[in-house]
């Protein structure tokens, strides 16, 4: 819950938008909580009684409201996609910063699978919560409460009913939810999956043919995938069960109404446009609490989301600058190792072990050595692509850690073992 709450966070920007889209969505509830009495009137005072006026003047207010609350369903709509892409596009942008602010070791550890899916799905599911299913969420408490105190208003005896309906319905929803809120959170976890699989075999696509792996890795891929379907699956069946089975309580309910009103109508206890008016309202009651129930799940689910995005944007990078890091200045290139030590891993074993040498301005200097003894490692301790576990290097005299990591690198250049080409 509370990386959600951080996440909402997020509408901080956007305050304005989400507060007119808010408003939007409760002059459009209010605008459809509106009609049931209007068709109160028309029956009663209208069509009973034999005025005419009344019918016209009910069907024309009718009309008004119904275009009144389009209006405002259509300003919700717009300015909470505002919102919801506001929000999304500065998740997007912080993390494709933070990803390129992590150290080395932190991208030799993450996958890139996972890496994506956060930054894609998982900020999606965060948009939809904060731009969407978080008005919503408001909005479905005040229409649930505002058409129950309705039904109580029109007739508290019939409304009795929803006494025994409501606790029964968000019963219903809430098993709904509980079973299904860890089945979004081992969806999302296994998208990031096969996206893994996905992205390690389209960059090793040559490697992947040249061993002839091609059917292993398309039935590892294929194996992901069904774990997906099926959980993907199970969800579906869940919705198509729930959502007919509340719709279903909701008719029958209405059949109550009448039947029970319908006696009392013709007794004469009744009007017919209360009996039409407390129908729909009862209608209306249902409709959000299966939206609750939506947005519980979507709550469970995008708060999963929401740890995945802020596990990464909270995520320390073990090469970070000093805060009293100095420019290094124009370089003569006098490097020096002096009793350096370094693993890769804090649990790890040593890769490089009390290395001393000076390379001099000017000198060429070549590192022989057999694969794996640790060339490579030594030259990615220069421009701090790993921080030294042991001892210091210096540049000029200049400890590499002291110096900001932008100075230091325009000054090394270096052509990497492997070759990446950018798009663009
Ligand atoms: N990112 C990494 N994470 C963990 N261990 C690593 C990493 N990179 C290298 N190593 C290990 O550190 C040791 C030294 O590797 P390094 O790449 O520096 O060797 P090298 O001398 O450059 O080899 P080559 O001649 O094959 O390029 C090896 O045992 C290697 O397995
Ligand atoms: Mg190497």
């Amino acid at each position: 819950m509370k990386h959600l709450w951080r996440a909402l966070g997020y509408l901080r920007n956007y305050r304005l938008w989400a507060v007119g889209a808010f408003l939007g969505l409760l002059l459009s509830s209010a605008a459809k909580l509106v009609v049931p009495r209007l068709a109160q009137m028309v029956i009663d005072s209208g069509i009973s009684a034999g005025h005419l006026t009344v019918v016209v003047r009910g069907a024309a207010g009718m009309v008004l409201v119904a275009v009144a609350g389009s209006a405002f369903s259509v300003m919700q709509g717009i300015l909470s996609a505002r919102v919801a892409q506001g929000v999304a596009y500065e998740f997007r942008n912080q993390l494709y910063a933070k990803i390129h602010s992590l150290s080395f070791s932190y991208h030799d550890r993450a996958q890139t699978g996972q890496l994506l899916t956060r930054a894609t799905s998982d900020v999606d599911m965060v948009q939809r919560f904060v731009g969407t299913a978080f008005i919503n969420l408001i909005s479905a408490i005040l229409m649930m409460v505002g058409s129950i105190v309705l039904l109580f208003v029109t007739d508290w005896q019939l409304a009795l009913i929803m006494l025994l309906l409501v606790p029964l319905t968000l019963g219903i929803v809430a098993v709904l939810a509980r079973k299904a809120r860890p089945l979004f959170m081992r969806i999302q976890q296994q998208l990031a999956d096969l996206n893994t699989i996905l992205q390690e075999n389209i960059v090793g696509v040559r490697v992947v043919k040249a061993f002839a792996r091609e059917p292993y890795e398309q039935a590892r891929y294929a194996a992901a995938n069904r774990s997906l379907f099926a959980l993907n699956m199970e969800v579906g069946r869940l919705m198509a069960i729930a959502i007919p089975l509340v719709f279903l309580i909701a008719n029958l309910s209405v059949l109550a109404v009448y039947w029970i009103g319908g006696y009392q109508a013709i007794a004469g206890h009744a009007s017919v446009g209360r009996l039409v008016a407390f129908a729909n309202y009862m209608m209306m009651a249902f409709f959000p609490m299966l939206m609750l129930g939506m947005i519980v799940t979507m709550l469970a689910q995008a708060g999963a989301s929401a740890e995945r995005i802020f596990e990464i944007l909270d995520a320390q990078s073990e090469v970070e600058e000093r805060p009293d890091a100095v420019p290094l200045p124009p370089v003569k290139g006098r490097v020096a190792f002096e009793h350096v030590g370094f693993r890769y891993f804090s649990s790890g074993p040593p890769v490089l072990e009390d290395i001393n040498f000076v390379a001099e301005p000017g000198q060429t200097v070549a590192l022989l050595g057999a694969t794996g003894s640790g060339k490579s490692t030594i030259i990615n301790l220069i421009p701090r692509f790993y921080d030294v576990t042991t001892g210091r290097v210096t540049i000029d005299g200049y400890d590499v850690r002291e110096v900001t990591l932008e100075s230091l690198r325009r000054q090394v250049g270096i052509v990497l073992q492997e070759t990446t080409l950018f798009s663009g």
